[in-house]
C-alpha cells in the first residue's frame, strides 16, 4: 500500500480486467477511492470485491461507456458514493481486426462509439465535478496503433489516433481550470484484448509471433507495467505534465 493517490477519487472505465483492472487495483492500493465503470458487471464486481478485501475502497458500476444515459448514471452513482472524481482513467475499449475491404459500416461506427465517443461521454460527465473540486487528472488509453499501423487494423488505428488527439485537445482547453490530461500508449500487452489481437492477426497472416514481438518490443508487456505509467500520470508527481503521450512500448515506436 502506498499514498501516491491519497485523497483522490478515481473513476476507471474498463476497470474490471486487463490494464484497467490492474489500474483499479493499483490506484486503490495507492489510496484512491475507486469506481470501476465496466460493461462486464460480474468482473467489475469481482475486482471491486478483491480491492475491498485488500483494504481498499472500490465500487463496481455496470455501464456501456458508449451509451450516454448509462455513462451519466454511472458517473452520478460514483459521485454519490465517493464525491466528485479527481482522477479519470478513460481506458475502456476494444478492437476489430479485419481486412479493410471487409470492414462494415456498422463495425466502423460501433468501434468509434466504444473507443472514442466513450471518452467524450465519460469526460463530459466527469469534468464539471472535477473542475468544481479544484481540478484533477485525466488519463486516456491510446496505443502504439495511434502512430504505427498494423495490417487489418485500419479501423482500430483510426480510433486510437482520435484518442491520441482527444487527450491533447482536452489538456489545452482545460489547462487553466486545473485539469491535466495525458495519454498512455501501450504496445502489445498480456490482456484478454492483447492476446485476442495477437491470435487474430496471426490467423490473418500478420506476423506477431513471439519472435516478431521480441524484435519489436522485447517481449509482451504485463498489464501492471501500463498501470504504473497511468498511476504516474494520474498522480501529483506528474503535476507539470499535460497534453503528452507516454509510450509504454519498450522501443516499439522508437525504431
Ligand atoms: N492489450 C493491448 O495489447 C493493448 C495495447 C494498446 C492499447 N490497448 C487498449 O486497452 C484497452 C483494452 O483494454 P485491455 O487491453 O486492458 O483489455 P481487456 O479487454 O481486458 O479490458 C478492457 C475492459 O474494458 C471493458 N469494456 C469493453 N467495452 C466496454 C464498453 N463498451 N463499456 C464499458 N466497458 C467496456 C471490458 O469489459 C474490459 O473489462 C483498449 O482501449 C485498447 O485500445 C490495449
Amino acid at each position: 500500500m502506498g499514498d501516491r493517490l491519497k485523497g483522490k477519487v478515481a473513476i476507471v472505465s474498463g476497470g474490471a480486467t486487463g490494464m484497467g483492472g490492474a489500474a483499479s487495483s493499483l490506484f486503490a492500493a495507492e489510496g484512491a477511492k475507486v469506481a470501476i465503470v465496466d460493461v462486464n458487471g460480474a468482473a467489475a464486481e469481482a475486482r471491486a470485491a478483491a480491492i475491498r478485501a485488500a483494504g481498499g475502497t472500490a465500487l463496481a458500476l455496470t455501464a456501456d461507456v458508449s451509451d450516454a444515459a448509462e455513462v451519466a448514471a454511472a458517473v452520478a452513482a460514483a459521485e454519490a458514493a465517493h464525491g466528485p472524481a479527481t482522477v479519470l482513467f478513460n481506458h475502456a475499449g476494444t478492437i476489430v481486426i479485419k481486412p479493410f475491404l471487409e470492414t462494415t459500416e456498422e463495425e466502423w461506427d460501433r468501434l468509434h462509439d466504444v473507443n472514442v465517443k466513450s471518452m467524450f461521454l465519460m469526460t463530459k460527465a466527469v469534468l464539471p465535478g472535477m473542475i468544481a473540486a479544484g481540478g484533477g487528472s485525466i488519463v486516456c488509453t491510446s496505443s502504439i496503433s495511434a502512430v504505427a499501423a498494423t495490417p487489418m487494423e485500419v479501423l482500430y488505428g483510426t480510433t486510437k489516433g482520435a484518442c491520441h488527439m482527444f487527450a491533447r485537445a482536452i489538456a489545452v482547453e482545460f489547462r487553466d481550470r486545473g485539469i491535466r490530461c495525458n495519454a498512455v500508449c501501450p504496445g502489445f500487452v498480456r490482456t484478454p484484448h492483447g492476446l485476442r489481437e495477437v491470435a487474430e492477426l496471426q490467423r490473418l497472416g500478420v506476423d506477431v509471433s513471439e519472435a516478431a514481438l521480441a524484435a519489436q518490443q522485447g517481449r509482451i508487456a504485463e498489464p501492471e507495467e501500463v498501470a504504473r505509467a497511468a498511476l504516474f500520470l494520474a498522480s501529483d508527481e506528474a503535476s507539470f505534465i499535460s497534453g503528452t503521450h507516454l509510450f509504454v512500448d519498450n522501443t516499439f515506436t522508437a525504431v
